[in-house]
């Protein structure tokens, strides 16, 4: 069994689209759920599924060992960054190498890198007047939104599209897609 820890900073409709599509799943199980603000939607949704759903502050991520002894400590393989909008340390980094997945809310390599984060990203997509957008699964490295691209999928901006319509259409194909690119990763990584 592969112990995944999702780490979320929002709503979490993507932590909830993972919780229920691994749960009852034979080779991967969602472990843990971690995440930096203690309000966030997505530590409830994990409680209410029966995962341990715990908040830290941003201190702790960075001047402590408290966050990685927790994922060993979980025997954590795999994390994924489901709305995660502060960068992963490098401890966690070094440690999970090639076993971090983050999605995107756009093509990268554009409209990624630092402050890029939700409603940002569908405004600079529009202002573009780039004709399509989409999502990005890629892993994760010390550079914000550079790592290996898993995944794609695009979907076309329409030319009355608010930010907030196409973060409807972008978020379709998050919940479609996110799960099952993590399972096909994690079943490919496994298994080599
Ligand atoms: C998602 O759209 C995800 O792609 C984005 O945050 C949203 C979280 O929504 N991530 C980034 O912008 C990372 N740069 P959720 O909390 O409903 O899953």
């Amino acid at each position: 069994m592969k112990r995944l820890a999702i780490f979320a900073s929002g709503t979490g409709s993507n932590a909830k689209r993972l919780i229920d599509y691994f749960s009852g799943n034979q080779y991967i199980s969602v472990a843990l759920l971690i995440s930096n603000r203690k309000e966030a939607g997505a530590l409830e949704i994990a409680r209410k599924a029966n995962i341990p759903a715990i908040s830290f502050l941003k201190e702790e991520f960075y001047n402590s060992s408290t966050v990685i002894e927790k994922l060993i400590s979980e025997k954590i393989d795999f994390i994924v960054l489901a709305g995660f909008l502060i960068k992963v340390p490098d401890n966690i980094l070094k440690a999970y190498e090639n076993k971090i997945v983050n999605i995107h809310p756009a093509l990268l390599p554009n409209f990624g890198g630092k402050g890029m984060y939700g409603l940002n990203v569908h405004k600079a997509v529009i202002e573009s007047k780039k004709k399509e957008s989409g999502i990005t699964i890629h892993l994760v490295n010390e550079h914000y939104d550079e790592g290996k691209v898993l995944f794609q999928a695009a979907c076309p901006v329409l030319e009355n599209d608010t930010p907030e319509m196409l973060a409807t259409q972008v978020q379709e194909l998050e919940h479609k897609y996110f799960p099952v690119v993590i399972e096909d990763f994690i079943l490919t990584t496994a298994a080599d």
